[in-house]
Protein backbone atom coordinates (compact mmCIF):
# COMPACT_ATOMS: atom_id res chain seq x y z
CA UNK A 1 0.00 0.00 0.00
CA UNK A 2 1.09 3.52 -0.71
CA UNK A 3 -0.21 6.44 1.39
CA UNK A 4 -0.25 10.09 -0.26
CA UNK A 5 -0.56 13.27 2.40
CA UNK A 6 -2.26 15.50 0.71
CA UNK A 7 -3.74 19.13 1.95
CA UNK A 8 -8.04 19.95 1.21
CA UNK A 9 -8.07 22.45 -0.88
CA UNK A 10 -6.16 24.05 -3.54
CA UNK A 11 -3.39 21.63 -3.48
CA UNK A 12 -5.78 18.80 -3.63
CA UNK A 13 -7.85 20.17 -6.54
CA UNK A 14 -4.79 20.77 -8.74
CA UNK A 15 -3.65 17.87 -7.75
CA UNK A 16 -6.66 15.71 -8.83
CA UNK A 17 -6.05 15.45 -12.18
CA UNK A 18 -2.41 14.57 -12.03
CA UNK A 19 -3.63 11.89 -9.73
CA UNK A 20 -6.38 10.97 -11.53
CA UNK A 21 -3.91 10.36 -14.93
CA UNK A 22 -2.00 7.47 -12.52
CA UNK A 23 -5.63 5.63 -11.98
CA UNK A 24 -6.05 7.44 -8.40
CA UNK A 25 -9.41 8.46 -8.37
CA UNK A 26 -10.85 9.09 -4.42
CA UNK A 27 -13.35 7.06 -3.88
CA UNK A 28 -14.80 9.56 -1.33
CA UNK A 29 -15.20 13.56 -1.48
CA UNK A 30 -12.85 15.33 1.45
CA UNK A 31 -15.62 18.62 1.03
CA UNK A 32 -18.46 16.56 1.22
CA UNK A 33 -16.66 13.55 3.71
CA UNK A 34 -15.04 14.05 7.22
CA UNK A 35 -13.13 10.86 6.36
CA UNK A 36 -9.26 11.55 6.62
CA UNK A 37 -8.42 8.37 5.02
CA UNK A 38 -9.24 8.02 1.46
CA UNK A 39 -9.56 4.77 -0.33
CA UNK A 40 -9.10 4.92 -4.05
CA UNK A 41 -9.99 3.74 -7.46
CA UNK A 42 -5.85 2.14 -6.96
CA UNK A 43 -6.76 -0.70 -4.32
CA UNK A 44 -2.26 -0.36 -3.93
CA UNK A 45 -2.85 3.88 -3.16
CA UNK A 46 -4.48 5.67 -0.60
CA UNK A 47 -4.58 9.58 0.46
CA UNK A 48 -4.67 11.10 3.85
CA UNK A 49 -6.18 14.93 4.49
CA UNK A 50 -4.00 17.08 6.32
CA UNK A 51 -3.27 20.68 6.61
CA UNK A 52 -0.90 21.79 4.09
CA UNK A 53 1.85 22.74 6.82
CA UNK A 54 1.59 19.00 8.30
CA UNK A 55 2.29 17.02 4.93
CA UNK A 56 6.33 17.55 5.70
CA UNK A 57 6.12 15.94 9.18
CA UNK A 58 3.38 13.03 7.85
CA UNK A 59 6.30 11.94 5.27
CA UNK A 60 9.15 12.55 6.93
CA UNK A 61 8.32 10.42 9.95
CA UNK A 62 6.78 7.86 7.41
CA UNK A 63 3.12 7.81 8.09
CA UNK A 64 3.02 8.88 4.83
CA UNK A 65 5.35 7.44 1.91
CA UNK A 66 4.76 10.46 -0.46
CA UNK A 67 3.30 14.29 -0.12
CA UNK A 68 2.48 16.84 -1.87
CA UNK A 69 3.23 20.04 -0.18
CA UNK A 70 4.19 23.89 -1.38
CA UNK A 71 8.13 24.58 -1.49
CA UNK A 72 7.10 27.61 0.93
CA UNK A 73 6.08 24.94 3.69
CA UNK A 74 9.34 22.53 2.62
CA UNK A 75 11.32 25.55 3.27
CA UNK A 76 9.90 26.94 6.27
CA UNK A 77 9.97 22.96 7.46
CA UNK A 78 13.04 22.11 6.84
CA UNK A 79 12.65 19.24 4.39
CA UNK A 80 16.48 17.92 4.17
CA UNK A 81 14.94 14.88 5.48
CA UNK A 82 12.77 13.79 2.38
CA UNK A 83 13.43 13.22 -1.06
CA UNK A 84 11.93 16.02 -3.49
CA UNK A 85 12.04 14.17 -7.21
CA UNK A 86 9.16 16.30 -8.71
CA UNK A 87 8.08 19.97 -9.53
CA UNK A 88 4.45 19.50 -9.99
CA UNK A 89 4.07 22.65 -11.05
CA UNK A 90 0.59 23.25 -9.60
CA UNK A 91 -0.47 26.05 -6.57
CA UNK A 92 1.98 28.38 -8.18
CA UNK A 93 1.99 31.79 -6.55
CA UNK A 94 4.74 34.07 -4.99
CA UNK A 95 6.32 34.45 -1.68
CA UNK A 96 6.49 38.72 -1.06
CA UNK A 97 7.02 41.04 1.44
CA UNK A 98 4.54 43.60 0.73
CA UNK A 99 3.76 46.90 2.66
CA UNK A 100 1.37 49.40 2.89
CA UNK A 101 1.00 51.57 -1.02
CA UNK A 102 1.36 54.51 1.17
CA UNK A 103 4.13 52.95 3.08
CA UNK A 104 7.87 54.38 2.81
CA UNK A 105 11.00 51.92 2.24
CA UNK A 106 11.35 49.88 4.24
CA UNK A 107 14.94 50.61 6.31
CA UNK A 108 15.91 50.42 9.83
CA UNK A 109 14.56 48.20 12.53
CA UNK A 110 11.50 46.73 10.89
CA UNK A 111 8.13 44.82 12.21
CA UNK A 112 7.64 42.01 9.63
CA UNK A 113 4.34 39.64 10.27
CA UNK A 114 4.08 36.09 8.77
CA UNK A 115 3.93 32.59 9.25
CA UNK A 116 7.05 31.99 7.32
CA UNK A 117 9.35 33.11 10.53
CA UNK A 118 12.30 31.10 9.27
CA UNK A 119 12.30 32.24 5.50
CA UNK A 120 11.91 35.63 6.91
CA UNK A 121 14.68 35.91 9.00
CA UNK A 122 17.03 34.23 6.64
CA UNK A 123 15.48 36.92 4.06
CA UNK A 124 15.93 40.52 6.02
CA UNK A 125 19.23 38.25 7.28
CA UNK A 126 20.60 38.39 3.63
CA UNK A 127 19.73 41.67 3.00
CA UNK A 128 21.21 43.07 6.22
CA UNK A 129 17.79 44.57 7.27
CA UNK A 130 17.01 44.42 11.18
CA UNK A 131 13.70 42.11 11.41
CA UNK A 132 11.42 41.68 14.46
CA UNK A 133 9.46 38.75 13.34
CA UNK A 134 6.49 38.75 14.45
CA UNK A 135 4.33 34.98 13.81
CA UNK A 136 0.94 34.69 12.74
CA UNK A 137 -0.94 31.74 11.57
CA UNK A 138 -3.20 33.82 8.86
CA UNK A 139 -5.13 36.94 7.80
CA UNK A 140 -1.09 38.43 7.62
CA UNK A 141 -2.84 41.40 5.30
CA UNK A 142 -3.98 43.11 8.50
CA UNK A 143 -1.55 43.49 10.54
CA UNK A 144 -0.17 46.50 8.49
CA UNK A 145 -3.52 48.14 8.59
CA UNK A 146 -3.50 47.69 12.68
CA UNK A 147 0.11 48.95 13.01
CA UNK A 148 1.07 45.49 14.14
CA UNK A 149 3.49 45.35 11.83
CA UNK A 150 5.45 47.28 8.98
CA UNK A 151 5.43 44.44 6.37
CA UNK A 152 4.44 41.53 5.99
CA UNK A 153 5.81 37.73 4.21
CA UNK A 154 2.97 36.23 2.39
CA UNK A 155 2.06 34.28 -0.57
CA UNK A 156 0.32 36.58 -3.90
CA UNK A 157 -1.23 34.82 -6.46
CA UNK A 158 -3.63 37.39 -8.78
CA UNK A 159 -2.65 40.76 -5.88
CA UNK A 160 -6.19 40.79 -5.11
CA UNK A 161 -6.03 40.34 -1.35
CA UNK A 162 -2.84 42.81 -0.91
CA UNK A 163 -5.18 45.14 -2.99
CA UNK A 164 -8.72 44.59 -1.21
CA UNK A 165 -6.26 45.58 2.25
CA UNK A 166 -4.57 49.06 0.43
CA UNK A 167 -1.06 46.69 0.68
CA UNK A 168 1.55 46.89 -2.55
CA UNK A 169 3.65 43.67 -3.49
CA UNK A 170 7.13 45.15 -2.61
CA UNK A 171 9.95 42.38 -3.22
CA UNK A 172 9.82 38.69 -4.37
CA UNK A 173 11.41 36.25 -2.34
CA UNK A 174 10.80 33.09 -4.19
CA UNK A 175 8.69 31.77 -6.94
CA UNK A 176 6.30 28.98 -5.30
CA UNK A 177 5.00 25.63 -6.56
CA UNK A 178 3.98 22.46 -4.85
CA UNK A 179 6.35 19.42 -5.21
CA UNK A 180 6.11 15.64 -5.11
CA UNK A 181 8.14 14.81 -1.28
CA UNK A 182 9.38 10.99 -0.89
CA UNK A 183 9.88 9.51 2.31
CA UNK A 184 13.69 8.44 2.10
CA UNK A 185 12.89 4.89 3.64
CA UNK A 186 9.94 4.25 1.70
CA UNK A 187 12.20 5.26 -1.37
CA UNK A 188 14.35 2.06 -0.69
CA UNK A 189 11.40 -0.91 0.66
CA UNK A 190 8.42 0.57 -1.87
CA UNK A 191 11.11 1.34 -4.71
CA UNK A 192 9.37 -0.20 -7.46
CA UNK A 193 6.28 1.11 -6.91
CA UNK A 194 6.93 4.63 -6.22
CA UNK A 195 9.26 4.48 -9.39
CA UNK A 196 6.43 3.34 -11.77
CA UNK A 197 4.06 6.54 -9.70
CA UNK A 198 7.00 8.99 -10.44
CA UNK A 199 7.36 8.31 -13.83
CA UNK A 200 3.37 8.58 -14.04
CA UNK A 201 3.56 11.92 -13.21
CA UNK A 202 6.24 12.73 -14.93
CA UNK A 203 4.76 11.72 -18.36
CA UNK A 204 1.54 14.01 -16.90
CA UNK A 205 3.57 16.90 -16.34
CA UNK A 206 5.91 17.08 -19.82
CA UNK A 207 2.14 16.93 -22.09
CA UNK A 208 0.58 19.41 -20.28
P1 LIG B 1 -2.67 25.37 6.56
O1 LIG B 1 -4.02 24.76 6.39
O2 LIG B 1 -1.65 24.36 6.98
O3 LIG B 1 -2.65 26.64 7.39
P2 LIG B 1 -2.95 26.93 4.16
O4 LIG B 1 -4.26 27.41 4.68
O5 LIG B 1 -1.90 27.93 3.80
O6 LIG B 1 -2.24 25.85 5.13
P3 LIG B 1 -3.66 26.51 1.46
O7 LIG B 1 -4.21 27.89 1.48
O8 LIG B 1 -4.49 25.40 0.89
O9 LIG B 1 -3.25 26.02 2.90
O10 LIG B 1 -2.28 26.59 0.70
C1 LIG B 1 -1.54 25.43 0.45
C2 LIG B 1 -0.39 25.79 -0.46
O11 LIG B 1 -0.88 26.31 -1.69
C3 LIG B 1 0.55 26.86 0.09
O12 LIG B 1 1.53 26.28 0.93
C4 LIG B 1 1.14 27.42 -1.20
O13 LIG B 1 2.21 26.62 -1.67
C5 LIG B 1 -0.04 27.34 -2.17
N1 LIG B 1 -0.85 28.58 -2.18
C6 LIG B 1 -1.28 29.28 -1.12
N2 LIG B 1 -2.00 30.36 -1.50
C7 LIG B 1 -2.00 30.35 -2.83
C8 LIG B 1 -2.58 31.20 -3.81
N3 LIG B 1 -3.28 32.27 -3.48
N4 LIG B 1 -2.43 30.86 -5.08
C9 LIG B 1 -1.75 29.76 -5.44
N5 LIG B 1 -1.16 28.93 -4.55
C10 LIG B 1 -1.28 29.21 -3.26
C1 LIG C 1 -3.41 32.99 0.34
C2 LIG C 1 -2.36 33.97 0.82
C3 LIG C 1 -2.96 35.32 0.46
C4 LIG C 1 -3.77 34.98 -0.78
C5 LIG C 1 -3.07 35.50 -1.99
O1 LIG C 1 -4.45 32.97 1.26
O2 LIG C 1 -2.12 33.84 2.22
O3 LIG C 1 -3.78 35.83 1.47
O4 LIG C 1 -3.86 33.54 -0.88
O5 LIG C 1 -3.78 35.22 -3.16
P1 LIG C 1 -4.15 36.40 -4.18
O6 LIG C 1 -2.90 37.14 -4.47
O7 LIG C 1 -4.69 35.66 -5.39
O8 LIG C 1 -5.19 37.25 -3.54
P2 LIG C 1 -5.55 31.83 1.22
O9 LIG C 1 -6.50 32.03 0.10
O10 LIG C 1 -4.89 30.48 1.23
O11 LIG C 1 -6.27 32.05 2.58
P3 LIG C 1 -5.71 31.58 4.02
O12 LIG C 1 -4.31 32.10 4.17
O13 LIG C 1 -6.69 32.23 4.94
O14 LIG C 1 -5.76 30.06 4.01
Amino acid sequence: MLTIAVSKGRIYEDALPLLAEAGIIPVDDPKTCRKLILSTTRKDVQLVIIRATDVPTFVEYGAADLGIAGKDVLIEHGAESLYEPLDLNIACCRLMTAAHKDAPELKGRIRVATKYVKIAQSYFASKGIQAEIIKLYGSMELAPLVGLADCIVDLVDTGNTLKANDLEPRELIMNISSRLVVNKAAMKMKHEAISILLTQFEKTLANR
